[in-house]
């Protein structure tokens, strides 16, 4: 089985279920298919529970989905690879290494010598704007900075698929946009030789909508709709003003349940149901 030119992840019928303490069967993922294209960037948007991390980990080689096929790059996923880099809800940082220590750990686990690592690994650091604590403990950075060098590390290992999920979640509004604006500089670099596909997780609708080429809305382990973004890039505050963006928002909100939708138009209506969660 050959994936077409262009595809980097295809599943097919991809169901996964858990046993809970209790006994009770539990459908995370509910026979999903999707294509995602190479160099795209999609965001997972949908309710906490819904199978955004248990897909990402079936990507990553983490987890055997308990049926389906997911390929990337022409190979049905059984095991974790180089070519797919995740960067996790919690730390994705050792704490028992320095940051440049962190950030060439995967390249030195895969042979790569010390001079070539090491000026990776420095490359990398200079991006995100950490060059000045290279040589420091992972305990010395804040939140902020220690999601940059996951970020680094992520990009330096030279993954084709990266898979983030929730990586900026807990940051403050401000070293979330500044991240955003860090990640999609390197990943648009990068795209001119070698297509970076990106998978990031999110529940901020705002933030899906300044990152994504498309938007994959999840309910209950199932995908229940497909956005394509076609706004133009670099996205600023104004871009979601667009009529396009905002129409998008409404239809984000309602699937997330903080709008209702007006049956028959298609529209959402503005009015808020009461938080019932
Ligand atoms: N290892 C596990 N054992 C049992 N249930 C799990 C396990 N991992 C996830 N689940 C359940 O699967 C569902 C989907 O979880 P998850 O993929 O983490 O959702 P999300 O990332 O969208 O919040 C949830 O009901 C969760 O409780
Ligand atoms: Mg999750």
């Amino acid at each position: 089985m050959r994936l077409e030119n262009g595809i980097a992840i295809k599943a097919s019928q991809l169901s996964q279920s858990f046993r809970r303490a209790d006994g009770q069967l539990v459908d995370a993922l509910s026979s999903v298919n999707f294509e995602v294209l190479k160099g795209q960037f999609v965001c997972l948007i949908g309710p906490s529970g819904c199978g955004k991390t248990t897909l990402l980990q079936i990507i990553a080689g983490l987890l055997l989905p308990s049926s389906g096929i997911l390929e990337v790059g022409n190979q049905v996923v059984t095991r974790p690879s180089p070519e797919r880099g995740m960067v996790f809800q919690k730390d994705s940082v050792f704490p028992w290494m320095r940051v440049i220590n962190n950030v060439e750990y995967g390249l030195a686990c895969r042979g790569v010598g010390s001079g070539e690592r090491r000026a990776i690994a420095e490359h990398y650091l200079e991006r995100v704007g950490l060059a000045h604590v290279a040589r420091a403990w992972p305990r010395e950075l804040s939140g902020g900075m220690l999601k940059r060098v996951a970020v680094a590390t992520v990009f330096a290992n030279g993954a084709s698929v990266l898979l983030l999920d929730e990586p900026f979640g807990a940051l403050d509004y401000v070293t979330k946009r500044h991240l955003h604006n860090v990640l999609l500089t390197l990943w648009a670099e990068t795209g001119r030789n070698k297509p970076r596909t990106v998978l990031f997780v999110t529940h901020d609708v705002d933030e899906a909508l300044i990152l994504a080429d498309r938007i994959l809305v999840f309910h209950t382990g199932r995908i229940v709709d497909d956005l394509a973004l076609v706004a133009p890039r670099p996205r600023t505050t104004d871009t979601l003003l667009m009529p396009q963006m905002v129409q998008n928002k409404h239809l984000l909100l309602a699937h997330l349940g903080l709008e209702t939708k007006q049956a028959g138009t298609g529209a959402t209506s503005s009015i808020v149901r009461a938080a019932n969660d």
